[in-house]
């Protein structure tokens, strides 16, 4: 295979490439972002896997008043997250503002309506939902290109995990083929579809460029959100008396903001 080819260096071509990708990412500005955030989120990931509400939904065990209670919270994230992605537009978000494709919050309120059968009211937002809005007004108003940040963790999520647990949902809940009570996880605007779609925004993620002290916020905000969503997730725990369960504080999860090394 042409990967095992010694160049005149006497390396393999596999290993030459290997050197390439790692000199020109150390001559430029440091590695690629998608991989910053990859690398840099991957035990929230793995913590947030393992939050009770999460390791029960996997296993098909949620009810359908939890999971309205979340669609409700997601809406209200969602609709702040959007609104402030539309308040700063392309000209902060370059091409990571792509609300047509990945756009939620409406999806989430039409869900909420059908699983609640309330099909004129609105969801309130929870505590924990108030914190997480109140850090994404926060982020927009002071530090607008962090909420590429907050993106991140929910769409690629959504359409990654998400994916698994619109499945765990729709079998667990009894949702109609017709898809109501599940539009949340469709994304028909992706016409690509998920996979390709994700290749090309982590692509993306590497065209944005940040210097070295943006990188450091913006993986440092992703795991702000990681933290944001567990507390979500706990918040049921606790609602639903899982032994043990408590709500982590809000300031655990501001502690990451400044720097993705854990606090
Ligand atoms: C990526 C599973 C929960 C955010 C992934 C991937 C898997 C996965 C398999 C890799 C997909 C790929 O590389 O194409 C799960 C499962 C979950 C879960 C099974 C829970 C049951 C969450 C939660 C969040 C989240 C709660 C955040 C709110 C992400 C993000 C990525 C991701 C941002 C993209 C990582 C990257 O490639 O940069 N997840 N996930 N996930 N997940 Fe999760």
């Amino acid at each position: 295979p042409v990967k095992d080819v010694r160049t005149s260096s006497g390396k393999t071509f596999a290993e030459e490439m290997d050197l390439r990708t790692f000199d020109i990412s150390a001559m430029s500005d440091g590695p690629m972002l998608s991989e910053s955030l990859k690398e840099g989120t991957k035990k929230s990931h793995k913590e947030a896997e393992n939050v009770s509400f999460v390791r029960n939904f996997l296993k098909g065990k949620i009810t359908r008043e939890n999971y309205a209670i979340l669609t409700g919270n997601l809406y209200h994230v969602y609709t702040t997250l959007e609104s402030s992605q539309d308040k700063h537009g392309a000209k902060v978000l370059g091409e990571m503002y792509i609300p047509k494709k990945l756009n939620r919050a409406s999806r989430l309120l039409d869900d909420w309506r059908y699983l609640t059968q309330q099909s004129t009211s609105f969801p309130d937002p929870s505590p924990a939902t108030k914190d997480y809005i109140s850090r994404l007004n926060d982020i927009s108003d002071n530090d607008p290109k962090c909420l590429i940040a907050h993106a991140y963790t929910r769409y690629m999520g959504d359409l990654s995990g998400g994916q698994i647990l619109a499945r765990c949902a729709r079998k667990a809940l009894n949702l109609p083929d017709t898809g109501e009570g599940g539009r949340f996880y469709e994304f028909p605007e992706i016409k690509e579809g998920g996979k390709k779609f994700k290749d090309k925004y982590r692509d993306m993620l590497d065209r944005v460029h940040p210097s070295g002290a943006e990188r450091d916020r913006i993986v440092g905000e992703a795991n702000v959100a990681f933290v944001l969503n567990m507390r979500l997730f706990e918040e049921l725990d606790v609602l639903s008396g899982v032994q043990g369960a408590s709500v982590r504080p809000f300031a655990d999860a501001l502690k990451w903001s400044k720097t993705w090394k854990e606090p």
